[in-house]
């Protein structure tokens, strides 16, 4: 086996989140044209192939060129039906009115990161290894987090890590960046984490700067924003009767999604509390992980 193939195979073995609740959703229904607004490695994409061989046309996005090329190898098999787009999925409506499609009957979206994308040391999400902090999903986007690490003023970086962070010590590590960085530029993960353990301090569960990691991510791929355009673009495209999911990892997606499907008049919630991970789970993510389902309602419900 090639090299880059064995490389491939070895990523693939990465467990998707919540799959048999998924698959059981859309359990006896009929789908025609479905949407994976996220592929990753295609784990969720090819289940539900296998459960629905009547679907007629699967439309594929991702913004992470990597996963795109390896969702690509891991949908071989269905290259017939299957549509793989390199696009964030706020752009959905672009590529259904590309493809001239006008509704999807499901619809899919399992966001934020995938384990290939944090186990990349390269790709600088992870505060466990040494790399440029860079943090993209799309690598043709040009902010990366060490921009705005060190370009970004003071008050600007309070508060990404104040909302997308949910950091109780903004403050103060937005002052020692911006005083660190006056000497040496905050080049890696590693630097940074030298920066802020002193001002963060000992946390019991996790990491002192998994707060402020996880508002450098959200913000370098403007995640939140995404999510509102996406979903709502998404609701629009879905057909009467189809159903829409999502899985999220952390609380300020989850309440996107639940008011986001709680406000829509045109949708009904089919989970009324969010479906989390069984204590069997592989993927550890899982634990963290909500998801959600909302059905389109037929104009005279
Ligand atoms: C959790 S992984 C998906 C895993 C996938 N369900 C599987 O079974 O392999 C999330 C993926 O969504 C992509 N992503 C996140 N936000 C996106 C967006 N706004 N548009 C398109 N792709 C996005 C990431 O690049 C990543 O590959």
């Amino acid at each position: 086996m090639n090299p880059k193939r064995a490389m491939l195979e070895q990523k693939i073995k990465h467990f998707p989140v919540l799959l048999k609740e998924y698959i059981k959703i859309f359990d006896g229904k009929e789908i025609d044209f479905f949407l994976d607004g996220t592929l990753g490695a295609a784990g969720h994409a090819r289940a539900i192939l296998e459960a629905h061989p009547e679907i007629k046309t699967f439309i594929g996005l991702d913004k992470d060129q990597v996963a795109l090329d390896l969702a690509n190898e891991n949908l071989k098999p269905w290259m017939g039906k299957a549509n793989l787009f390199h696009e964030n999925f706020k752009n959905l409506d672009k590529v259904l009115d590309e493809m001239n499609i006008e509704f999807c009957d499901g619809m899919f979206f399992d966001i934020g990161l995938s384990s290939m994308q944090v186990d990349e040391p390269e790709r600088g999400f992870s505060f466990r290894y040494d790399a440029e902090l860079d943090m993209r999903m799309d690598q043709n986007t040009e902010i990366t987090a060490k921009d705005i690490i060190n370009t970004w003023p003071e008050k600007k970086l309070e508060e990404i890590f104040r909302e997308y962070g949910e950091e109780r010590n903004s403050k103060k590590a937005a002052k020692e960046i911006v005083e660190k960085r006056r000497r040496n530029k905050i080049n890696t993960t590693f630097e940074l984490i030298k920066v802020l353990e002193p001002v963060l301090g000992k946390r019991r569960k996790i990491h002192p700067v998994t707060k402020i990691f996880q508002a450098l991510r959200i913000c370098v791929n403007d995640e939140l924003n995404s999510l509102k355009e996406g979903l709502n673009k998404a609701i629009l495209r879905l057909r009467e009767d189809g159903i829409i999911g999502v899985i999220s990892f952390h609380s300020l997606e989850d309440r996107i999604v639940k008011h986001t499907f709680k406000d829509d008049e045109t949708l009904e919630v089919i989970t009324k509390k969010p479906i989390r991970a069984s204590f069997g789970e592989k993927n550890k993510r899982a634990r963290s992980a909500k998801m959600r389902f909302a059905k389109k309602r037929k104009k005279n419900e």
